[in-house]
C-alpha cells in the first residue's frame, strides 16, 4: 500500500465534510482554493483549510458559520487536535503527537520516504541539454544540463513516464563554418589532443574571417547546403566530427551521471522536413513569400509582426523547420501530454512561435513549455568568462571543482587513502556545482562563487553532504557501542522534545516540497527544503542526545536520524547529486 501524505489524509476528511455540508449544491469554486495547505504561520497550527471563505462567498452565506458547519462534520480525531476556526473562517489543524509518531514510522519503512506516486500519470518529454556539436561544452550549457536533468528525475520519481531527448544541434549553418575550417586550417595534432578544442578554434577562425569577408559567409552557406543535399565529402566530415563530438560529450555526461534516453538531434529529422513544409502549405498555415516559405501570426499581439521562415529561398531548411518536424515525430511516437524545452531565455521568441504553430497545426492537447533560466554571472556581475575572455569549458570547471573539493577533503580527513579522497572529492565537487546551479531561483541570474559553492556551512551541497555523513557516523558509533540500530521495523516513534517533534513534522512535509518543485519546475523548492531539514536536524541533535539516551527514546531518535538521512539522500539524488558515507 502506498503511503498517503498528511495533507492527502486531511484533504480526504475535508472533502467528506464538504460533501455533507454542501449536500450536492454545486459550488463554482475552483478546486485549488479548496486545498488543505501547510500553515504559513506555525502559531496557528500545522495545516489549514481556507476554502470556507470562497465557498461562503459563492453561496452568499457567512464564512464563519460555514466554517463551523464544516468543522462539525469533520472527523479528524485520528489526525489532529480539534480543528480551530480563526479570523473570518480559516480552519486550522494541529497534528496529534501520536499521529506524527506513527506517520514517521511509516515513512521510515517506505523506500519512497513517504512520497506517494502521482495518480495522474502523464507522459512528458524533456528536451535537454541539446548542445550544438563540433563545439566544446561550456559554462553556458550548465543550466540546461543540470536543470533539465533534475526535472527529468523529479518527474520520474513522481511516477510519470519521462523521455529525455538530447536534441543536439548537428545540422545548422554553424557546421558550414566548421567544414570550411576543417578543409583549410585543420591542425591534426591539436585535433588528436583535444578534438572539440580544435573544432572551436576552426569555428572561431572562420567566424572571424567571415566578419571581414562576406564571401566566406556565402561559402559557409554553400557548404551547409552541400552537406544537407548529401555531398559525400561534406557528409563524411560531418559524420566524423559529429561522432567525435558525441564521444567527448558522453565522457562529460558520464562523469555527471546524466543519461538521456534519446539523442536524436536535428539531422535525424532531415527526411521529414520537406513533408512538414508541404503539409503546412496545404493546410494554409504556411505561405510562399519571395521564394521562401513562411508562417505569419495573427495573435498574440507580440507575434503579430513576426514571421517564421521554414524554408529559405535556396530550399534550405532552418532550426524552426527541424523543431516542427521534431514535435510531429514526438507526437507520433510517444503521444506525450507535455513537452518541456529547457533552453536559454534568449530563444523565447522561437518557442512562442513554435508553440503557436504547433497548436494551429492540430496538436492542441499537448502542453508545451519553455523552461527558461537566468544567466551565470562572474564577480563583476557580467556573464561569466574565462580570463582570456572565452566561455569557460565545462570540463575545466568540473576539474577545478574536484581539485578544490580535494583540498577540503584532505584537510578534513588527511589520513584517508588518496584514492578514497579522490572519489569523495569527485562527488563533493560535482555535487557542489550542480547544487549551486539549482539553489537560486531558476529564472534569476546568479553570481557564481567557488567559496559559496563549496562552503561547509550555508545553503550548499557540501553542508548537506556533511549533515548526511554526520548521521551515518552516528550509526557507526552506535554499532561500535553494541547498540542495535536497526530501526526500520518500529511501529511508532516517541517524540518528546519540541525539537524532535519539529523535525518529524518537517520530514513529513517532504512530499510537499516535491509537489511545489513540480508545479513550476522550480528546483529551489527542493534545495530550500533540504537546507531547512539539515538545520532542523542540527537543532534536534543539539537538544536531544541519541546514542546516550534510554529506550524507547534511543530507538526513536535513531529512527529520526535514519529518516533525515533517507530524505537527504533521496532529495539530493533527485537533483542528480550523489551522497557519500564518509567524508
Ligand atoms: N541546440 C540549441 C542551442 O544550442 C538548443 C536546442 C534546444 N532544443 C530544441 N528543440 N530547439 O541553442
Amino acid at each position: 500500500m502506498m503511503m498517503q501524505t498528511v495533507q492527502q489524509q486531511l484533504q480526504e476528511k475535508v472533502n467528506t465534510a464538504l460533501q455533507s455540508v454542501l449536500a450536492g449544491a454545486s459550488s463554482e469554486v475552483a478546486a485549488d482554493v479548496l486545498q488543505v495547505v501547510p500553515c504559513a504561520n506555525p502559531q496557528f497550527g500545522d495545516y489549514q483549510f481556507n476554502g470556507a471563505l470562497p465557498l461562503a462567498k459563492a453561496q452568499r452565506t457567512n464564512p464563519r458559520a460555514l466554517a463551523q458547519n464544516i468543522v462539525a462534520q469533520l472527523d479528524v480525531a485520528g489526525i489532529s487536535e480539534p480543528p480551530e476556526i480563526a479570523g473570518p473562517g480559516f480552519i486550522n489543524f494541529r497534528l496529534k503527537r501520536e499521529f506524527i509518531q506513527r506517520m514517521a514510522a511509516q515513512a521510515l519503512a517506505d523506500p519512497r520516504v513517504g512520497v506517494p506516486q502521482t495518480d495522474h500519470k502523464r507522459t512528458v518529454i524533456v528536451d535537454y541539454p541539446s548542445p550544438n556539436v563540433a563545439k566544446s561544452l561550456h559554462i553556458g550549457h550548465i543550466r540546461t544540463t543540470f536543470i533539465g536533468d533534475a526535472i527529468a528525475r523529479l518527474l520520474r520519481f513522481a511516477g510519470h513516464t519521462v523521455i529525455s531527448d538530447n536534441h543536439i544541434g548537428d545540422w545548422g549553418t554553424g557546421f558550414g563554418k566548421v567544414i570550411i575550417g576543417w578543409k583549410k586550417y585543420r591542425d591534426e595534432a591539436n585535433f588528436q589532443r583535444d578534438p572539440l578544442d580544435e573544432m572551436d578554434r576552426l569555428y572561431r577562425l572562420v567566424e572571424a574571417e567571415s566578419k571581414q569577408n562576406k564571401e566566406i559567409q556565402e561559402e559557409a552557406r554553400l557548404e551547409t547546403a552541400k552537406l544537407q543535399a548529401g555531398d559525400p565529402e561534406n557528409r563524411a566530415i560531418w559524420q566524423h566530427l559529429r561522432a567525435v563530438s558525441q564521444v567527448e560529450f558522453d565522457r562529460i555526461y558520464d562523469l555527471l551521471d546524466i543519461h538521456c534516453d534519446e539523442t536524436l538531434g536535428e539531422s535525424f529529422y532531415n527526411d521529414r522536413l520537406a513533408g512538414v513544409v508541404q503539409d503546412l502549405l496545404q493546410r494554409g498555415i504556411a505561405t510562399e513569400s519571395e521564394g521562401a516559405i513562411i508562417i505569419r501570426f495573427e495573435e498574440p499581439a507580440n507575434l503579430g509582426d513576426k514571421i517564421m521562415v521554414i524554408q529559405k529561398k535556396d530550399g534550405a531548411s532552418l532550426y524552426s523547420t527541424t523543431d516542427l518536424a521534431t514535435v510531429q515525430y514526438r507526437m507520433e511516437r510517444w503521444q506525450p501530454d507535455e513537452i518541456i524545452y529547457v533552453v536559454d531565455a534568449r530563444q523565447s521568441l522561437h518557442f512562442q512561435e513554435l508553440f503557436n504553430v504547433t497548436h494551429r497545426w492540430g496538436f492542441k492537447d499537448v502542453i508545451l513549455r519553455h523552461i527558461t533560466f537566468g544567466t551565470i554571472l562572474g564577480d563583476d556581475g557580467k556573464p561569466i568568462r574565462s580570463r582570456s575572455g572565452e566561455a569557460i569549458k565545462l570540463k575545466d570547471l568540473m576539474a577545478e571543482a574536484e581539485r578544490r573539493a580535494l583540498e577540503i577533503v584532505r584537510q578534513k580527513n588527511p589520513d584517508l587513502e588518496a584514492q578514497k579522497q579522490q572519489e569523495i572529492a569527485r562527488v563533493i565537487g560535482l555535487g557542489a556545482l550542480k547544487y549551486a546551479d539549482l539553489a537560486p531561483s531558476r529564472t534569476s541570474d546568479y553570481i557564481f562563487s567557488w567559496d559559496k559553492s563549496l562552503a561547509l556551512s550555508g545553503n550548499s551541497a557540501v553542508y548537506l553532504e556533511y549533515a548526511y555523513v554526520r548521521i551515518r557516523s552516528i550509526f557507526r558509533r552506535a554499532q561500535a557501542e553494541g547498540i542495535a540500530a536497526d530501526v526500520q521495523q518500529l511501529e511508532t516513534l516517541h517524540l518528546e522534545q519540541p525539537a524532535e517533534l519539529e523535525l518529524a513534522k518537517f520530514i513529513l512535509r517532504f512530499p510537499l516540497a516535491i509537489e511545489t518543485a513540480l508545479s513550476d519546475y522550480r528546483l529551489n523548492a527542493i534545495t530550500d527544503y533540504l537546507f531547512e531539514l539539515a538545520q532542523k536536524f542540527t537543532a534536534f541533535y543539539d537538544a536531544c542526545p541519541v546514542v546516550k539516551s534510554e529506550e524507547p527514546l534511543r530507538s526513536s531518535r535513531l529512527a529520526l536520524c535514519e529518516l533525515t538521512a533517507n530524505v537527504l539522500k533521496q532529495g539530493l539524488n533527485l537533483l542528480g547529486i550523489e551522497t557519500i558515507e564518509k567524508m
